[in-house]
């Protein structure tokens, strides 16, 4: 049993412990708040980072969760303060919430080291919102329970299932080819987001939530438990509960987040098929915990870890049959043997303690390492003269007959001229060309959004055409599918080869292989390289031009060349 902390060490205790005129100031601000003395004396301050806002429906129950984690504060014997934090709503905040991950990461840490706070529950769960939180946490180093928002219900339409961003591309096209009229897509909008939650697909956010568990970071089982099920609430006080113990027990997340802790996450993550955006967050939340890790950690486990999760897109269900069929815990339950289960996690207890009991239920819908969803990897990782420091492609959501391949390039110079060439009739294209978009990347488009997946050209779409291959310096939602290379390292934008391809030029991509080759001359390279202009910077001011100059390449995570070192920050002064 370790040392248990007294009241006169934790950090609040410097605001609100001791007998000065600030002290003071601190006392009274509180009581005008309706607190008294017996609220907080000798109580840890639990921080909840809420990530709500009106323009995020994937968190609109946390302004309510907010309250079930201050229950379980005040029930534990601590004293609960909420403070909001940047929501980063990934439809609505353009061009990309890639572009302010960061942003919410800094605001995390700051807000924690501002206040007298002495641990924290990190409530988010859209996409970059998990990564973030985390991230800021990691460098402030208070203790920290992150509880995930949970997937929404499934949506529905005309009796079939629909599953966010998946199924709104795959009707696209339909509607593209005119298979299906204007009121139909009508109905679609209205039947894809049934309630609260994050995207109910293997997308990003259920990936990350998924790794955060298995990192340690939330409760057992938190990951899979959907928004508006009343199991969520009672997570959220459960959450509230254990944090005021960690706190006393000074469980900081660096004490959770080892090598062995990352490389379980990165298991679970393959046999999720998680989406190609953990890689980049991985990478920088195990640096900001002083961790070296690179892709290709990625590309060894994805050799040893089949797909088991029989979850859109790599599988056929969505996150609700997930959380029926076990959840999380179940699925671990299943990897065991492959995961270190003496890890330690925010419950105090190991892995493999916390998954003991687990089961699974639906056996079709969390498949075993014997009858996995699919032998194809999760993740591979190519590196060649076209991507030198890596690229990484999907290859269990891609059409197999396009992991070895060579074809001609058709090649955009940015997404709005790849947006209109993609749509013309007359455009020289086949199903074995390959595209090829530029400026897509950290600092060309800006944001690193996610526009790998890109679209089919219409003409081949009307052809029948649903899957080619595309490379991109971009990123791909999680929601998406598809033979695309994505996170090309360094991007096209600050002279990486990607910037001198050129239509017509024969490229190779052998996954398998783990290869991607550039078939043009060294001398003719060369040639197109002297050629060639570096571009302004986007941002002439503000955020965005301190963004460029410190955002960091796919491969390194893109954290802020001043945020991702070690380093203690001394605890602010009170005077
Ligand atoms: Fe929020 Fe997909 S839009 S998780």
């Amino acid at each position: 049993m370790p040392p248990r902390k007294k009241p006169e060490d934790l950090r609040s205790h410097r605001w609100l412990g001791v007998n000065t005129l600030r002290t003071f100031t601190h006392l009274s601000r509180l009581r005008q708040g309706g607190y008294d003395a017996k609220d907080w004396t000798d109580k840890p301050v639990i921080g909840i980072i809420n990530t709500w806002s009106d323009l995020n429906f994937c968190h609109t129950h946390l302004r309510a969760r907010a309250e079930d984690v201050k229950r379980g504060v005040w029930e534990a014997g601590g004293f609960p303060v909420e403070l909001p934090a940047l929501s980063l709503s990934e439809p609505f905040v353009k061009p990309s919430t890639m572009l302010y991950r960061n942003l919410l990461a800094m605001e995390t840490e700051e807000l924690l080291r501002s206040h007298p706070i002495d641990g924290a529950v990190l409530l988010g769960g859209c996409d970059k919102t998990t990564p973030g939180l985390i991230m800021g946490a990691i460098s402030m180093g208070v203790p920290a329970i992150y509880a995930p928002a949970g997937p929404q219900l499934r949506g529905n339409w005309h009796g079939q299932v629909l599953g966010s961003g998946t199924d709104a591309w795959k009707y696209w096209d339909e509607k593209r080819a005119g298979r299906i009229t204007d009121e139909e897509w009508a109905e679609i909008e209205g039947g894809i987001s049934r309630s609260f939650g994050t995207c109910m697909v293997m997308g990003t956010a259920a990936t990350m939530m998924a790794i955060s568990e298995a990192l340690g970071m939330t409760l057992p089982g938190a990951s899979s438990i959907p928004a508006a099920d009343s199991a969520h609430p009672r997570m959220c006080a459960a959450a509230g509960r254990r944090i005021v113990d960690m706190v006393w027990e000074d469980l900081t997340p660096t004490k959770i987040l080892t090598p062995a802790a990352f490389d379980n996450a990165i298991r679970v993550h393959m046999a999720m098929g998680g989406s190609t955006n953990a890689i980049i967050h991985v990478v920088a939340m195990a640096r900001r915990a002083g961790l070296p890790m690179d892709m290709n950690r990625f590309d060894e486990i994805s050799r040893e870890i089949p797909v088991l999760a029989n979850v859109r897109p790599s599988g056929s269900l969505l996150m609700e049959d997930f959380f029926y069929a076990g959840g999380l815990r179940a699925l671990m339950a299943e990897l065991k043997h492959k995961l270190d289960l003496s890890c330690l996690t925010v419950t105090g207890k190991t892995v493999g303690e916390n998954i003991k009991s687990a089961e699974v239920y639906l056996p079709d819908v969390i498949r075993s390492l014997n009858n996995p969803v699919s032998s194809a990897e999760a993740t591979a990782v190519l590196t060649g003269n076209l991507a030198p420091r890596g690229c990484v492609i999907k290859p269990s959501a891609a059409e197999p007959r396009l992991l070895r391949h060579r074809g001609p390039a058709i090649a955009f110079e940015d997404y709005n001229h790849m947006a209109r060439e993609v749509e013309r009739d007359d455009l020289e294209v086949t199903p074995d060309h390959i595209l090829v978009l530029k400026n897509g990347g950290p600092k060309g488009a800006p944001g690193m959004p996610e526009w790998g997946m890109l679209p089919i050209p219409k003409k081949l779409v009307k052809a029948g055409v649903r899957d080619m291959l595309r490379i991109s310096d971009a990123r791909m939602s999680g929601t998406s599918y598809g033979a695309c290379i994505l996170h090309v390292a360094p991007e096209s934008f600050v002279g990486g080869p990607l910037a001198f391809v050129q239509t017509g030029d024969e490229i190779e991509v052998d996954v398998p292989g783990r290869r991607i080759h550039l078939h043009v001359a060294d001398e003719e390279l060369a040639r197109r390289r002297a050629a060639w202009k570096a571009p302004e910077p986007r941002y002439p001011r503000g955020y965005g031009a301190m963004y460029s100059a410190h955002i960091g390449q796919a491969d390194e995570g893109c954290d802020f060349d001043f945020l991702a070192p070690l380093g203690a920050i001394p605890e602010p002064e009170i005077h």
